[in-house]
Formats: C-alpha cells, sequence, structure tokens
C-alpha cells in the first residue's frame, strides 16, 4: 500500500487511542500516540522539580523523548529510560495539559512527529494533529463525545485499577478542567481542523465506532 498518514484529534476520553490503535492494525500502518510524549516531558519536568515555564524550557535541552514499539506496543523513553507504565497517572495528566500549552515544549516534539509521519504510514492521534503536525494528513478525523460519557469511560478504567478511589463527579471535574485547557490555551489549540470529518462516539460502541473510522479511511484512501 502507498505511504499515508491518518491524523485523529479530539478531546481526552473520545476514545482516540483504543479506536486509533485498532485501526492502525487494520490499515497495517503504525499507531502514534502524541499524547504520550507530552505525558513523557511532563513526568521527568516533575522529578526535575521544574515548575514555572521558565524552568520547564531552560531543562528541555537536557531531555530526549524517544519512542519505540516492543511487540508491537509503542513505548516512549525518557533518556533511554522506558517511562510507559508511568505516565499514565492523574498527575501525570494534569501536568501534560499545563507542559503541553508552552510553546517550546511543543517546538520540541513538532518535528519528531512530523518526522515519524513522514517515514513511516501512520495513524497518529494528539490534539493538533490535522491542524498543525500533519496539515497534509489524508485522512483527517475529529473524535467527540459528551463530557459525562467521557467521564464516565474514564471512571470505569480509574475504577479498575484502583476501585473506590475517585468518585464519578471528580472525574467529570477534571475532564472538563482539561477539556477547558486544552481548548483554551494560545498555541495550538484543540480545534477540528476545517477539512476533518466529525465523529462522535457518544452513542456507539467500540466496534461500531471502528467500523466508522475504517469506512472513512477506505473511501478517503481509495482502497
Ligand atoms: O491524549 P492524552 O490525554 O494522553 O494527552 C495528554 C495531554 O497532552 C493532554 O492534556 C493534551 C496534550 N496533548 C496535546 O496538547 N497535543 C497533542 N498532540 C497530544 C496531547
Amino acid at each position: 500500500m502507498r505511504h499515508f498518514n491518518i491524523a485523529v484529534d479530539g478531546p481526552s476520553g473520545a476514545g482516540k487511542s483504543t479506536l486509533s490503535r485498532r485501526l492502525a492494525k487494520r490499515l497495517r500502518c503504525i499507531y502514534v500516540d502524541t499524547g504520550a510524549l507530552y505525558r513523557t516531558i511532563a513526568l521527568w519536568m516533575m522529578r526535575e522539580h521544574a515548575e514555572t515555564d521558565e524552568e520547564i524550557k531552560d531543562k528541555l535541552p537536557e531531555l530526549t523523548v524517544t519512542m519505540d514499539y516492543l511487540d508491537g506496543e509503542q513505548h516512549v523513553f525518557a533518556n533511554g529510560e522506558d517511562v510507559t507504565a508511568l505516565i499514565r497517572t492523574e498527575a501525570v495528566s494534569m501536568a501534560a495539559s499545563r507542559v503541553s500549552a508552552l510553546p517550546a515544549v511543543r517546538k520540541f516534539l513538532f518535528r519528531l512527529q512530523q518526522s515519524l509521519a513522514e517515514q513511516n504510514s501512520v495513524v497518529m492521534d494528539g490534539r493538533d494533529i490535522g491542524t498543525v503536525v500533519l496539515p497534509d494528513a489524508d485522512v483527517k478525523i475529529f473524535l467527540t463525545a459528551s463530557p459525562e460519557k467521557r467521564a464516565m469511560r474514564r471512571f470505569l478504567e480509574l475504577e479498575q485499577k484502583q476501585p473506590g478511589a475517585q468518585t464519578f463527579e471528580s472525574v467529570l471535574e477534571d475532564v472538563i478542567r482539561r477539556d477547558e485547557h486544552d481548548m483554551n490555551r494560545k498555541i495550538s489549540p484543540l480545534k477540528q481542523a476545517e477539512d476533518a470529518v466529525p465523529v462522535d462516539t457518544s452513542d456507539a460502541g467500540l466496534e461500531e465506532s471502528e467500523q466508522m473510522l475504517f469506512q472513512i479511511c477506505k473511501e478517503k484512501l481509495g482502497l
């Protein structure tokens, strides 16, 4: 198959990572989770106690973020250390939302994301993939779902890991706070690209959503 790039953007909890991973498998290309890259920077900065924008910016040259695939799964590395399992906490989520608003951080990851897409056919998910990182992507999808649905998915996921550690209300609050932050930041805010196809997963199951995405890609790629 020829080289192609698929951009999947949307707010957290809309199903981007699960659906993008499945889509990449079906299209036999790699899946790039760009949120994991922002999370890696956030975790490293937390460890380094870099808190202010200036401190984060000054520390960036000391960090190298890389990606690799182990057993078909994306792993992320901070200066060679595999941090894949460590970046999935709520603290890192909040810190990632903050560091991702900094121009220096976005610039730092921009080339890495573009070169991955140049060298491979990818399904890349994030917030600004269709608008900024891959404006010429062959397919652009904007995934959405209501805040309540997204919070419920996240809540059920967290409950499996740590039952009783959170309430639905607290997760919903976090979702709304993060949306606001991601949509209102000055640089590369979360927004739908003009040529993106919107897909609402509020009332669709996983299989149904996957099929919708696959159909859109098939049509656009002429498969
Ligand atoms: O998708 P996620 O929850 O793993 O993303 C973590 C944070 O990184 C989230 O607050 C938004 C930000 N992000 C971004 O600004 N741009 C991207 N392309 C991907 C993620």
